[in-house]
Formats: structure tokens, C-alpha cells, sequence
């Protein structure tokens, strides 16, 4: 079993880049299988979820090189609409392909995604929304058939929550749609706009993106293009919060800072002095970080559901109590009983976190039960007095390329074993 070990309270000091952005990545490589050519990703990240992408674009007819961090797809004889049910495992997310592949081939069939560790992640939002532009839909037996009998039809779309995912799918599929479609209550994250960036730099027509309403205008066909995803606003965050609990002072560079404009308040009110650039973010912590009245997870700008875990991992050595409450997904806690192995103080009442301040953790070891929550055991080890030992490292490695080495490289004492 894949792991990490890690000696804690060594203070991370130093500078960093930020990786691309995974949420951002994924979708554009599922945009790819719209262009009839070569797209070129650049500043894509070595992630596993990455490499199960790459692995539904090989068996959809693409050509996939990789060239350090630059993707190289060719999707000029994609010949398939299918999905088989082991990827879909491998990578639930892999729903967002089904719009490009409905645009692309006029069907799609996929195995029902399945929910996660943390939660039911259903695709209802999707399904109702590329009905409106004319898909036909039947599940047969956990097989999600999607047809498009009279082609895809521009309308407006209101989203009934502001969905990524389904906000994606729809983007996607309205792209060489006919006609004009609007989406209502989207979602704004960055990387929606980075997608909208790609398939405008393809020939698409979007405007609107990162605002809730969205408008595309269906082409023809998207042609060839060259794209650099933006640096990934979570794992960005993740590494500040690795140096406010070591009393760290670190600057992370090739970042946007108004992307995490929701968290540097919050690392502020921690007692952390906060300095930001156009591309970088500059964290003194104090010694002792203060606790947060109450944190709420929103949609985009509001503070992001991915780090609610990695916050409350460093609340759980903050001065006082603070609350989160995660108002996206409905289980989102798994990572907290692995907390209290550490000497957590943390009590859950359905979706609110109570974070008893403790004067320090003691190292553990922990199971790393989903990504967030696995980077939060990272955390908690940072901070830690002695040794951890954080398992199942896979569900970091979807996320976060290289950890071990980006904090080792600010001082942090940290391995990975088989
Ligand atoms: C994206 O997931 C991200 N994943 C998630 O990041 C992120 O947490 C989430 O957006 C919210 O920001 C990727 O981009 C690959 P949603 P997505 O559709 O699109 C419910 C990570 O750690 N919902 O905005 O699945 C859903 O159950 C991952 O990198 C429906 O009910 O998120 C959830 O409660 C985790 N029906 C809420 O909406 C639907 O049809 C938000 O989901 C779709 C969603």
C-alpha cells in the first residue's frame, strides 16, 4: 500500500509554482474531442485523474502524446461514443465528456457514474439540461443511452443549481449546437472560463462565461488550437494552508490570486499576514493560528467545498473554535474521524463541523479517504508532533502532482513509500 511518511513541525519556508489546474484540464481535454485536429494543452499536470482521461480519449479514436507537462490530442478519427463502465469507475468524472462526444458523434453511452466518498454525485442537472437541447435518454440497466434523433437545438437552459459539471456538458454540447443557447445560473468557477477560453481559441462562440449567464453560439466545426491551463486554485490553497500550521513564511508563484479570493480573507482572520501580486501569493504565519468564527462552503466566488477539509484539518490547531458548514456535498466529513486520530477535537452535526482548537496533534496513522481529505491528512501530519504515516496515497495522486516533493523542497520532512 502506497504512502507517505512525514515527520512534523518542520516550518515551511520558501517559494513554489502551482501546478495546473486538474478541474480545469479535464474538461478542456474532453473539448478536445469536438476538434477535427490537433489541440495542444500546455501546463497540463501529472495527475492520476489525467491519465484516466487520457485513457477514454485513446479508446474515443484520439492520438494522445504527452510531452512533460504539455498534451498533445489529435482527434481528427475519434470513432466511438461509448464509455465502458471500468473507466467510468476509474474516474466518475468522466461524465463531462458526454457532451463533446454527443456534439462530435450525435450518441453517447455511459455507465451510470456513481457516487464518490463524498456523496451520490447524481447527473440529474445534466440529464434535464441536454434534454432541452434535444437529447433523447434511456437507462437501461445502469447504461445511459444518449441520442440525438432531429440534431442538437440551441435554448435556454436555467440550471436548477449552479452545476460545473452539468454547466460544462451543456457548454460542450451547445457548442456545434444549431442556434443559440443560454445558460442561466451557471457556474462561475475560473475553470469554466478557462474551458470557454479553449473552445473560443478552437472557433466556438461563448460569451458570458465565469458570469451565470452564458451564451454559445453553435459552429460548425472547432478547429485546432494551443491553450495553457490556468494553475489550480485548490492546490494552491492546499500548500498556504501547509504553511500556516508550520508557522511557515512561503510565496507560491504562477497563481491568480483573486482565484482563491474567498480564502485569503479566511487565512487573514487566521492570524496569517497575506501579500499578493499579479501572480503570486506571499503567507507569514503567526505561531499560534486563531480560530474562524464560521466558514460556508458556496459555489464560486463563495469559499471553495475543496477546501473545507484541508481548513478544518488546520482549525483542528487553531486557538479557540471555529465552525464550517459544507452546504455542496452532503457527506463531505470522512476525513474528520481520521482528524481525531491525530487528537482532533471536532464534533459533526449533519452538515456543520464544530473544530475544537487543540495546543498540538500527535503523529498517526491515518487513511487517506478521499482527495481533499487525503491532502488534509497531510496537513494534520504537518503540523503534527512526530511521525505520520498518511495511506492510500492514490486518492492524493488524483490531485496533486508530486507532493511529496513540491514540500520537501520548502523544508517539509516527508517520503513516499510502497
Ligand atoms: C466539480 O464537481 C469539481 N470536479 C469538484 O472537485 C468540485 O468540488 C465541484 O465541482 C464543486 O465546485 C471537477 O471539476 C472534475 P457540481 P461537479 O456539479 O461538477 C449536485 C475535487 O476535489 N449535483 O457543481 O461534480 C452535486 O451532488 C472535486 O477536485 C446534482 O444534484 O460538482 C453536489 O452536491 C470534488 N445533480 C452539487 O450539485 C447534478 O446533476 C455540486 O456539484 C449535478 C450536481
Amino acid at each position: 500500500m502506497k504512502s507517505f511518511v512525514i515527520n512534523g513541525q518542520r516550518r515551511l519556508c520558501g517559494e513554489t509554482d502551482i501546478q495546473g489546474s486538474k478541474n480545469s484540464v479535464l474538461p478542456i481535454m474532453a473539448a478536445t474531442v469536438l476538434v477535427n485536429g490537433e489541440s495542444i494543452i500546455h501546463n497540463c499536470p501529472e495527475l492520476s485523474d489525467v491519465d484516466a482521461a487520457v485513457k477514454i480519449l485513446r479508446l474515443l479514436g484520439c492520438t494522445v502524446k504527452r510531452e512533460g507537462h504539455t498534451l498533445i490530442v489529435n482527434s481528427e478519427n475519434v470513432n466511438s461514443y461509448e464509455i465502458p463502465d471500468r473507466l467510468m469507475r476509474e474516474m466518475r468524472s468522466s461524465v463531462m465528456f458526454l457532451g463533446a462526444i454527443l456534439g462530435r458523434m450525435g450518441k453517447a453511452v455511459l455507465s451510470t457514474p456513481g457516487g464518490c466518498e463524498i456523496g451520490l454525485r447524481p447527473i440529474d442537472i445534466h440529464i434535464s439540461s441536454l434534454r432541452l437541447l434535444g437529447v433523447s435518454f434511456a437507462d437501461e440497466n445502469g447504461k445511459l443511452k444518449f441520442d440525438i434523433p432531429d440534431g442538437l437545438q440551441g435554448t435556454r437552459v436555467t440550471l436548477p443549481f449552479p452545476s460545473v459539471g452539468a454547466t460544462e456538458n451543456v457548454m460542450l454540447a451547445a457548442c456545434t449546437a444549431e442556434g443559440i443557447t443560454v445558460i442561466n445560473n451557471a457556474a462561475r468557477e475560473p475553470e469554466i472560463s478557462d474551458l470557454a477560453d479553449f473552445l473560443n481559441k478552437c472557433g466556438a462562440h461563448i460569451s458570458g462565461a465565469g458570469e451565470s449567464t452564458v451564451i454559445i453560439q453553435g459552429v460548425k466545426s472547432l478547429n485546432s488550437a494551443e491553450h495553457r491551463v490556468i494553475s489550480d486554485r485548490i492546490v494552491a490553497a492546499s500548500y498556504l494552508l501547509c504553511a500556516a500550521v508550520t508557522n511557515g513564511n512561503i510565496c507560491i508563484t504562477d497563481v491568480v490570486p483573486s482565484h482563491i479570493g474567498s480564502v485569503l480573507p479566511v487565512l487573514r482572520e487566521m492570524g496569517c499576514t497575506v501579500e499578493t501580486g499579479i501572480n503570486t501569493v506571499k503567507l507569514l504565519s503567526p505561531e499560534k493560528l486563531r480560530r474562524i468564527r464560521l466558514i460556508r462552503t458556496m459555489p464560486y466566488p463563495g469559499f471553495p467545498t475543496d477546501i473545507q477539509a484541508p481548513v478544518t484539518a488546520a482549525l483542528s490547531v487553531a486557538d479557540g473554535t471555529s465552525v464550517v458548514i459544507e452546504n455542496i456535498f452532503e457527506s463531505r466529513y470522512k476525513h474528520v474521524g481520521e482528524l481525531l486520530r491525530f487528537g482532533a477535537k471536532i464534533h459533526i452535526e449533519g452538515r456543520m463541523a464544530v473544530i475544537e482548537g487543540v495546543n498540538t496533534l500527535n503523529g498517526a496513522t491515518v487513511n487517506a479517504t478521499d482527495l481533499r481529505g487525503g491532502f488534509a491528512m497531510l496537513i494534520a501530519a504537518l503540523a503534527a508532533k512526530g511521525g505520520s504515516v498518511v495511506l492510500n496515497t492514490e486518492h492524493i495522486d488524483r490531485g496533486y502532482e508530486a507532493p511529496e516533493l513540491v514540500l520537501s523542497k520548502l523544508g517539509a520532512d516527508i517520503k513516499r513509500t510502497e
